[in-house]
């Protein structure tokens, strides 16, 4: 596996590997089994000829001023081990200085899909991202890149980002991978007490139970299925909702009625000051 930490060392690494398949996994790492299914999804997509790139970098643009960055997780040799066992081809470890310039003055701005949920309560979140990936894909120029479910949003407004700017890269999406009792892996779980991390599969547990009851007919209406949620999670005690909301799964407009819309429930709570996310779609039967 190659350890690339400059721009020049992707570009050598690009002019050897020339005409060969490439697929792209961006992560701030800190990787779980979230992250190695991407890789294994995006060897299968690459094939055993193939190149799978990850890319490891904690972007301070998408993060808040009072948010995680300086107490975000950085385990870089544990990092760069799981990627070598998950046959990574080579990994992306750019300094900040490599990846912005001092004086940089362009952000790349999604309008529309940004502005609600987790947009809503971090200002300047998706701008952030919208604009690192931006630049990953100019930098590492795959063919196809691979991202969560588990960021739903961040999905979606990725594909928008593609599509409105014409980035020739494919956009793969890779389910959740959860704990045994549902909750979704992430990077900031390590942040949750252990009665927050006791509660906390709550979250899964309660979007669950409403997206069965929806597929099932029990709720008819976007309006029961909110007041749904609401009790179940209320039940669990310990968290503070940040929002709820089921919206359309490719648009996220916010649903006022299920009739023809593929529906998804997306939340996001406060466990004490960490702030998890999760969503779900109808269960297929
Ligand atoms: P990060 O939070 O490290 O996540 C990297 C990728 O792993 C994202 O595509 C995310 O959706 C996916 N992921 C995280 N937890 C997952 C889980 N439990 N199951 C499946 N996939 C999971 O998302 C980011 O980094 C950044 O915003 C980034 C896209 C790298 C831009 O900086």
């Amino acid at each position: 596996m190659k350890r690339l930490r400059t721009r020049a060392d992707l570009h050598a690494w690009q002019a050897e590997r020339e005409g060969v398949p490439r697929v792209l996994v961006p992560t701030m790492g800190a990787l779980h089994r979230g992250h190695t299914s991407l890789f294994d999804q995006a060897r299968d997509e690459a094939g055993k000829d193939g190149d799978v790139l990850a890319t490891i970098f904690v972007n301070p643009v998408q993060f808040g001023p009072h948010e995680d960055f300086d107490a975000y997780p950085r385990p870089l040799e544990a990092d760069l081990e799981k990627c070598e066992d998950r046959g990574v081809s080579a990994v992306f470890v750019p300094d900040l200085s490599e990846v912005y310039a001092g004086d940089r003055s362009i952000m790349v701005t999604e309008n529309r899909l940004s502005t609600t949920l987790c947009g809503a309560s971090r200002p300047g979140h998706f701008d952030g991202v919208c604009t690192v990936v931006a630049k990953l894909f100019n930098l590492t120029r795959p063919d196809a890149a691979i991202f969560g479910e588990k960021d739903y949003q961040q999905l979606a407004v990725i594909r928008r980002l593609v599509r409105d700017l014409d980035f020739p890269v494919r956009i793969l999406a890779g389910p959740t991978v959860r704990e045994d009792d549902g909750l979704a892996l992430s990077s900031r779980n390590v942040y949750l007490s252990p009665e927050q991390r006791a509660g906390a599969p709550a979250l899964f547990r309660s979007l669950r139970e409403v997206a069965a009851a929806i597929a099932s007919g029990a709720i008819t209406t976007p309006g029961d299925a909110r007041q749904g949620f609401l009790d179940r999670f209320a039940a669990a005690g310990l968290a503070h909702l940040d929002y709820f909301e089921i919206v359309d799964s490719a648009t996220l407009e916010a649903l006022q009625s299920f009739t023809g819309k593929v529906p998804r429930l997306i939340a996001a709570a406060f466990f004490g000051k960490t702030r998890l996310i999760d969503n779900v779609g109808l269960p297929r039967d």
